[in-house]
């Protein structure tokens, strides 16, 4: 005899569980391609580019000089944050922490949020030298209060620039 009572062989509840299996899977790609994008990695200390860089208009190059000069950008140690904060804001608690890691000698170990792997060879410096815009791999970075990805850094994303700009697609320029 039928069982009645087994709700899992009613069509309804196939059709529920299908609708609930698209809402979990648009839910997942939302979450990923919105909310993580925009809110960026947690960091130790809340350190707010919109802060210093729309509010305050502090260059990029003051912590991140490396991207004129070298392959890397590089995050600023301490005694960045000290050359001003040493004298701005000294009671604000998060500076507080900061002067604790540099009395301590501590370094700040900020979260990586932009990283390519080990077999890509990449340079800052040719692309600033070149007039390439942070902003064009790095997004309206003025805007944020938490650094996000914005754009994959994979291998298409470089190429297809590459290829715009007239740069070299070798792959030996950028696999060596
Ligand atoms: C006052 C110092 C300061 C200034 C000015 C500044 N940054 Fe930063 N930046 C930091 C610190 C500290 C971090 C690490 C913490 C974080 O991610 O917020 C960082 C992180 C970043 C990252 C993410 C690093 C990673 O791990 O991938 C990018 C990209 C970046 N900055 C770009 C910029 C750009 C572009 C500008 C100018 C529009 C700028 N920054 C101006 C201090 C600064
Ligand atoms: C070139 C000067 C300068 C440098 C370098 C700098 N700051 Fe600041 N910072 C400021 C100014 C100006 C303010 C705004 C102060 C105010 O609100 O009156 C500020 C505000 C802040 C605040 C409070 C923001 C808020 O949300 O109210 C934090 C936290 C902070 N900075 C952390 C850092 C850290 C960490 C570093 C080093 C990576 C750093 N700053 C480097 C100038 C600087
Ligand atoms: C052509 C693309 C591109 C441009 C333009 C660019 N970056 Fe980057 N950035 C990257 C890539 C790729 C990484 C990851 C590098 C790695 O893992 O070695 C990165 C990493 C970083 C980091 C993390 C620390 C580091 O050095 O790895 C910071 C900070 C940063 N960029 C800041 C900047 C600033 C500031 C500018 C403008 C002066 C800039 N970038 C312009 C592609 C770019
Ligand atoms: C928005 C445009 C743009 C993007 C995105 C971009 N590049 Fe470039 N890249 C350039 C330009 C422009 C040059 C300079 C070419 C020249 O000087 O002839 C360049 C030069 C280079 C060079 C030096 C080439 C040489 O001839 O020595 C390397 C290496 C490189 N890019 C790697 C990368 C990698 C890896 C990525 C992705 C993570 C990337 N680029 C993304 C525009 C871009
Ligand atoms: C402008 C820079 C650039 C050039 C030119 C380039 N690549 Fe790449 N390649 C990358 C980046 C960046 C990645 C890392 C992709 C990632 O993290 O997903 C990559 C990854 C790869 C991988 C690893 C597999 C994968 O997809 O992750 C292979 C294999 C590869 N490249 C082969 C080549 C070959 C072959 C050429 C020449 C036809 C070439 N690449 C030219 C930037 C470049």
């Amino acid at each position: 005899m039928k069982n009645v009572f087994d709700i899992s062989k009613r069509p309804i509840t196939k059709i529920l569980m299908v609708v609930m299996l698209a809402l979990l899977a648009i839910g997942t790609w939302m979450f990923h391609n919105f909310y993580e994008s925009r809110i960026g990695e947690e960091q130790p200390i809340p350190f707010s580019h919109r802060v210093h860089v729309e509010n305050k208009n502090i260059s990029c190059v003051v912590c991140h000089e490396g991207a004129i000069q070298t392959s890397r950008a590089g995050v600023p140690p301490v005694e960045t944050c000290m050359l001003c904060h040493e004298k701005i804001i000294v009671h604000h608690p998060e500076i507080q922490k900061v002067h604790e890691h540099y009395n301590n000698n501590e370094p700040i170990y900020w979260e990586k949020v932009n990283e390519v792997p080990d077999f890509v060879h990449f340079n800052h410096s040719l692309h600033t030298f070149r007039q390439v815009d942070c902003g064009e791999c790095h997004g309206n970075i003025k805007a944020m209060d938490r650094v996000s990805r914005v754009h994959e850094l994979n291998m298409g994303f470089c190429v297809e620039c590459h290829k715009e700009e007239k740069a070299s697609i070798d792959c030996f320029t950028c696999h060596r």
